[in-house]
């Protein structure tokens, strides 16, 4: 019998903390990670750069078709390649992010990565963490758990900063100001509702999901909380 992969689908809003949680539960379970939000972040970047129109589904539509020859994902480093070229640099900006929601609203974009997400978790050869906005509701309902991790938009804007001002992104901000928290506050409240109303697999809880609020939590409180919820699954030994 062929036995399918066992997979973990996280979904959740924009800096709710799914990345960093889901890459340090691989590392320490041996899991595979993918973040989801990488591929709709990559179309934004070079559709922007190629000077596509971010809101014309058919040419993003055929430049997706040419993903599947150029661009890569390493699952050990969590680094993602178009034509070689290592992204992750330019990937995790807020202009960046705006982006991959603009795209991420179009029907056609949308059904044409999600054959490649479900490739990914065909092919792999242990478990996957894969998170996104729709991972539980539509690229893969059949997930062996499904966790909707919310947290508020205060701390998801705090997490946010906190995680450029590491980054080696040459956009990244400078120092921490009340003005900077309310404009990501506002950034990430504008994203929220464009990924949570639009008509295309929207961002939204699936009715077998357990919601993981992580507001008060530390982050090694929620790794924990992730691994303890795969173990009650048997997921893990
Ligand atoms: O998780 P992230 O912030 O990197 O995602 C960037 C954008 O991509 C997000 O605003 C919405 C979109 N996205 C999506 O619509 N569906 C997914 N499964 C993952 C991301």
């Amino acid at each position: 019998m062929i036995r399918k992969n066992r997979v973990v689908a996280i979904d959740g809003p924009a800096g709710s903390g799914k990345s960093t949680v889901s890459s340090t539960v691989c590392q320490s379970t041996g899991w595979i990670y993918l973040s989801t939000g990488l591929l709709y972040r990559a179309v934004g970047l070079i559709g922007e750069e190629k000077g596509l129109n971010l809101d014309d589904e058919i040419s993003l539509g055929q430049l997706i078709d040419s993903f599947k020859d150029t661009l890569r994902w390493d699952s050990k480093t969590g680094h993602i390649f178009y034509q070689s070229r290592n992204l992750s640099p330019e990937i995790g900006s807020v202009r960046s992010g705006n982006n991959a929601s603009r795209v991420a609203k179009l029907p056609l974009v949308r059904e044409k990565l999600l054959p490649i997400q479900r490739s990914f978790i065909t092919m792999a050869h242990t478990g996957v963490v894969m998170d996104g906005r729709d991972i539980g509701t539509v690229v893969y309902p059949e997930a062996d758990l499904k966790i909707f991790m919310i947290a508020s938009l205060e701390e998801r804007a705090k997490r946010r900063i906190l995680q450029l001002s590491k980054e080696k992104s040459p956009k990244k901000p400078q120092t921490f100001s009340p003005e900077l928290l309310t404009d990501m506050m506002r950034d990430i409240a504008q994203r929220d509702l464009q990924d949570s109303s639009r008509k295309s697999a929207p961002l939204k809880k699936a009715d077998d999901a357990l919601e993981l609020d992580t507001s008060g939590l530390t982050f090694d409180e929620v790794v924990e909380k992730v691994i303890s919820l795969m173990k009650e699954r048997k997921l893990l030994p």
